[in-house]
């Protein structure tokens, strides 16, 4: 979503925070805003609707301070324009502030603030925290900001400057990302760790209720009534190069390049030859535990949820546990019932999305066990989650998930076979899934291989009305995941349904300019998708088939390479993420940052 940077030290703040700024703009983007303290305390602020070049084009020659704050907005209240765009300041222009999520009583507040004169410059929820503020007759900045967040209902991440305290930046955390980065001589504070890797790899994570403030040199942490808290500095794991484009046009082209490598990462260190299970050391459940678990219920958004489903799908194969999965955001809503002898697990790339957050919290308040099945290390979910299994995809910066979601059904595939091999999994399975597991990298590298082809047939499907992915038990959340691709990164309608239900509906919508991509392995039950090809020839539909061998009945097939029936998803996704790639690509679309869209979505 939205991005925060913050800098204060010894440097010239302004092209620090651009840099961290332009890094960020994968969360959210449709303007920008930087706001800094010149020597004399007094407050300057740019903004600009727009992309963060939009930004630096309007910055004045000299706009100089080493303290400074920026924003890239993604909005929520209010429309993408120069007035909504952060850093927001208070009347007095005393204050500026930049915030990441909601204030749920914002119109109240606002509504109040109105009535005793103050004269609002945005519609934005955010403003109102500046006000609050910049009123607040406290001694101290810190003492301001707590008063001020005291009244304030709803998620945020802030950063705020004020001309009085020019020596500080002072931050807060409820439900939003602040991570803040130690240098020498200098403190960063940014939502994301992609804004400060250049700089140090030393952070220091705030927890929800957190607050700091920084100063050039140090900082101190405490909660929001006050009292210090220990926050020891930990290391980022990934490099700085890790975030770079590597030769490649786009992130999407380099994060599905990756996958061999990024597989390998998941699998490496992992796996017991000996006994044919692996060690997934952070799950934290014994084997005693695993054996006690009567069903597992999968909970993530998006792409995430398409890997939760087909983890479902390997757990009830492999461990023979009922295993469900469902978008994170309808379970918290549903007052679910919280059953002790189910395993939930969340699953989240960023480990910050809202909604994912949620659930597991009103799951730990029910007593539940909870799980993780993240990305990024010390991230929210994966700090508030029991235990788990880190998916060791590297950063990933594209909008669009590609690596990430192939990583967490392979981290799916372990703890499967780890839940498997404790219970009735027999010694002879777990060999012949670990030879499976052992044979991805390669396998996504030959299909990578393939990309020309893939690429010529994406340039023929582009110009569809609308695309129909369909896929029957293991192929069907490879369809919903390959439709989700397709429309946020191409803007082609898609749908995606199970095989077997198009003839109770969707066939009707079957015509030569609607064409199907059918995921057919083979399977136990290619003869019946063999029929679902049938089905959709016979009312002039074109094929797109994805699966084992080439199918006469189709007009083009993607043949991938055949592993073990229970990891077919893996691979299946593989070329379907080329295909949205290409597609959006001969459209013309930005690939990297879709319209609407935003990487980690921190706001209900
Ligand atoms: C799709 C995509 C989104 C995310 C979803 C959850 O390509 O990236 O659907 O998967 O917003 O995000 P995380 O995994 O960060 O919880």
């Amino acid at each position: 979503m939205c991005g925060i940077v913050g800098y204060i030290g010894k440097r010239d703040a302004a092209p620090l925070l651009l840099e961290g700024l332009q890094r960020l703009e994968y969360r959210g983007y449709d303007s920008a805003g930087v706001a800094v303290a010149g020597k004399s305390g007094a407050l300057r602020t740019v903004k600009a609707k727009g992309r963060v070049r939009e930004l630096d084009d309007r910055l004045p020659k000299r706009f100089t301070g080493t303290t400074g704050i920026a924003h890239t907005r993604w909005a929520t209240h209010g429309a993408p324009s120069d007035e909504n765009a952060h850093p927001h300041l208070d009347a007095e222009g005393q204050v500026a502030l930049v915030h990441n999520g909601i204030i749920d009583n914002a119109a109240d507040l606002r509504a109040k603030l109105v009535a005793d004169g103050v004269e609002f410059a945005s519609e934005t929820d955010s403003e109102v925290v500046a006000h609050l503020i910049g009123r607040s007759s406290a001694d101290t900045l810190e003492a301001k900001v707590r008063e001020a967040l005291a009244v304030v209902e709803g998620t945020y991440g802030i950063a705020v400057l004020h001309a009085a305290f020019p020596d500080r930046i002072v931050v807060a955390r409820n439900g939003s990302p602040v991570v803040l980065g130690i240098g020498e001589n200098e403190m960063f504070v940014a939502s994301d760790v992609a804004a400060l890797v250049r700089h140090t790899n030393q952070v220091v994570t705030l927890d929800d209720g957190e607050m700091a403030t920084l100063k050039a040199g140090e900082y101190r942490t405490y909660t929001t009534e006050g009292s210090r808290t220990s926050a020891a500095p930990t290391t980022i794991e990934w490099a700085a190069e890790s975030y770079d484009m590597a030769g490649h046009d786009t992130y999407m082209h380099k994060e599905i390049c990756e996958q061999p490598d990024a597989v390998d990462r998941v699998l490496r260190g992992r796996i017991d030859d000996r006994f044919a299970t692996v060690h997934l050391g952070g799950l934290g459940i014994d084997a005693r535990e695993a054996r006690g678990v009567r069903r597992v219920k999968i909970l993530g958004c998006g792409s995430a949820y398409h890997a939760g489903q087909i983890g479902a799908q390997m757990i009830e194969e492999l461990a023979r546990i009922p295993a469900d999965a469902e978008p994170a955001s309808e379970f918290r809503y549903r007052n679910p019932v919280v059953d002790p002898d189910t395993l939930y697990i969340a699953v989240s790339q960023s480990g910050e999305t809202y909604d994912t957050l949620a659930a597991v919290q009103e799951l730990k308040r029910k007593g539940a066990r909870v799980l993780g099945v993240v990305n990024v290390v010390g991230s929210a979910i994966a700090r508030e989650t029991d235990g788990g299994v880190y998916v060791h995809a590297g950063p990933e910066v594209c909008v669009v998930s590609t690596k990430c979601f192939t990583n967490t059904a392979v981290a799916f595939a372990l703890l499967a076979l780890h839940l498997g091999r404790v219970r009735d999994l027999s010694v002879a399975d777990g060999r012949r899934i670990i030879e499976g597991l052992r044979r991805l990298p390669e396998q996504i590298a030959e299909i990578l291989n393939g990309e020309d082809e893939i690429k010529r047939l994406a340039a023929r499907y582009a110009d569809a009305k609308s695309m129909m992915f369909v896929g029957r038990v293991r192929g069907y959340p490879v369809a919903r995941e390959a439709s989700l691709k397709l429309k946020e990164v191409s803007y082609v309608h898609a749908e995606a349904y199970p095989a077997s239900e198009l003839k109770h509906g969707p066939l009707a919508l079957i015509e030569p300019e609607v064409p199907s991509v059918a995921i057919i392995p083979d399977d136990e039950l290619l003869e019946k998708n063999r029929a679902t090809l049938e089905e959709i020839k016979a009312r002039s539909g074109r094929i797109l088939a994805v699966g084992h061998r080439v199918h006469e009945i189709a007009d083009d097939t993607v043949v991938v390479p055949r592993n073990e029936p229970e990891l077919d998803p893996i691979l299946l996704g593989v070329p379907l993420q080329l295909l949205a790639y290409h597609a959006a690509l001969a459209l013309g679309r930005d690939i990297d940052k879709p319209r609407n869209l935003a990487k980690s979505v921190t706001v209900e």
